[in-house]
This record gives C-alpha cells, sequence and structure tokens, in this order.
C-alpha cells in the first residue's frame, strides 16, 4: 500500500475529532452538574429539605462517574507526573491570562461581587500552580510530597500545606473556617 494513503487511514488508536469534542463538552458539562448539585444540596438543607439535599448529593456523584468515564475515553488521564503537569499547565492558564483579563472585565463593568469573586480564585490559584510545581519535580525522582496536612479555606479556597494561620490571609476567615485534607 503506498504511503500516503496508508498516512490517511483512520488510526484505530484515535477518537475521531467528532467524538473527541462531544466527550470534552459532555465532560465539561458533567463537571458543572456535579458542582452546581452539591451547592443545591447545601441550599436545600437549609431550607429545610434534607431529603432533597440527598438526591441532590447522590445524583451530583452520579454525574462526576459520568464525568471520570468520559475523560478516561479521552485519554485525559496519565501517570501522576504528566497529571501533575497537566494540573500545572491549567493554573498557570488561569493566572496567567484567563483571571486577569476575566478582572480587568469585572473592574470595567464595576462589578464587586465578581471582582471579588476573581480576587479569591486568583490568590488560590498561585498556590495551587506553586503546589503542583513543586510536587511534580519530588514526583519526577520518585519521592512524594512530605506527610503534611493540606487546608482550604471554606470561604474563598485559600489552601496552604502545614499549619493553618489564625487569620485567612485572602478573606480574614477565622481558622475554624478551614476544611483539612
Ligand atoms: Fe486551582
Ligand atoms: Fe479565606
Amino acid at each position: 500500500m503506498d504511503e500516503a494513503f496508508e498516512k490517511r487511514l483512520p488510526n484505530p488508536e484515535d477518537l475521531g475529532a467528532m467524538t473527541e469534542e462531544s466527550l470534552k463538552a459532555a465532560f465539561a458539562g458533567e463537571s458543572q452538574a456535579a458542582e452546581r448539585y452539591l451547592v443545591f444540596a447545601e441550599q436545600a438543607d437549609e431550607e429545610g429539605y434534607p431529603h432533597v439535599a440527598r438526591l441532590f448529593r447522590a445524583i451530583s456523584f452520579a454525574e462526576t462517574r459520568h464525568a471520570r468515564n468520559h475523560l478516561r475515553v479521552m485519554k485525559g488521564i496519565g501517570a501522576t507526573a504528566e497529571n501533575l503537569a497537566a494540573a500545572f499547565g491549567g493554573e498557570s492558564f488561569e493566572v496567567d491570562e484567563m483571571y486577569p483579563a476575566y478582572g480587568e472585565i469585572a473592574k470595567a463593568q464595576g462589578n464587586a461581587q465578581a471582582s471579588r469573586s476573581i480576587r479569591y480564585a486568583v490568590k488560590a490559584e498561585m498556590d495551587h500552580k506553586r503546589m503542583y510545581g513543586e510536587a511534580r519535580e519530588k514526583v519526577l525522582v520518585g519521592q512524594d510530597l512530605d506527610a503534611r496536612p493540606v487546608s482550604v479555606c471554606l470561604i474563598c479556597g485559600h489552601t496552604v500545606i502545614g499549619n493553618v494561620p489564625d487569620k485567612c490571609p485572602v478573606c480574614a476567615a477565622a481558622k475554624e473556617y478551614y476544611k483539612t485534607f
């Protein structure tokens, strides 16, 4: 068979462009639905509907299963060093391009709430970028991270490895507002 013709044959390993686009869109949609349902569950709890909250939480979990199945088929999961590089890349994009641009838009439109929500996110993403970068350096030489807790401010998402500060440096929430992993 001539070589040029052979190159045009579909590689059975390839998903096909439309399948890849479909899975990307489905992954984004399912991921968003999962998060939205968790927030809706909190709201249902606050309104005194614990069993509606349960339904939202269970279906949120189902959506995460769909999202991860799609991601797997898209070959979006690599070895941990590759995954850390992908995570570092995503956080870098948010810090260096996405949020600076979104922040300018919010400022230009005078939307203080959007500005704050973006400011909270960008501060945390800077830390995430650094943490993923440091973790990758370790994994590349076959080492795990040190056994230290990682904590997140429930209000603004500030992320800290090791001791929790008395007050969140980003949103000033008290120590009790951190969730530790
Ligand atoms: Fe992040
Ligand atoms: Fe905070």
